[in-house]
């Protein structure tokens, strides 16, 4: 009677192999097996240590030296910063593009802005003509920097009759 089942053709006095050939498969599965748990939990761990912060951007930005940025008339969309930057008459402001609804970036359109998600719109000053949007959209302080350039603070807004900055005044 042989002693596996595998071995049927083998002689009686063949010595047993440490590892046999099921053994050796049932060891490279689970260790197949280790190696994908331990790929998904190393995945997931390494995503839990980099931080969501690193992805926001500064609070703080340049918009760039003011004879470049006043040389730009009319409104520029910074897609990074989701920002309008729009000029007039040697002055600058900075206005968000994100819609205070759910965070829609909202579009320019002539008669000030409208968002594409649920149908807000904002006048040229940002406040609200309609649809659900509880709030206007915010301006932001400006400022020249240490640099030189100007300076967009996201975290001091600002309402519309002080939004204008003149860089050279
Ligand atoms: S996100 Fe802009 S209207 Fe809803």
């Amino acid at each position: 009677m042989p002693k596996y089942r595998n071995s049927i053709n083998r002689d009686s006095d063949d010595v047993d192999p440490l590892v046999t050939r099921r053994s050796f498969l049932a060891m490279l599965g689970v260790g197949a097996c280790i190696l994908g748990v331990s790929q998904c939990t190393g995945a997931s761990f390494l995503g839990f240590l980099y931080p969501n912060a690193m992805k926001v951007p500064p609070s703080i930005f340049s918009i760039g030296r003011p004879e470049e940025v006043l040389s730009l008339e009319g409104k520029i969309f910074n897609p990074k910063q989701k920002v309008f930057v729009e000029t007039m008459g040697g002055k600058v402001r900075v206005q968000t593009a994100v819609c205070t609804h759910l965070g829609c970036t909202v579009n320019a359109v002539d008669t000030g802005y409208s968002c594409p998600c649920h149908g807000s719109t904002y006048d040229r000053n940002g406040l609200n003509t309609g649809g659900p949007a509880p709030l206007p959209l915010d301006f932001f302080t400006i400022y020249k920097g240490a640099s030189g350039e100007l300076m967009v603070d996201k975290s001091k807004p600002l309402k519309p009759v002080d939004s204008w900055f003149s860089p050279v005044g």
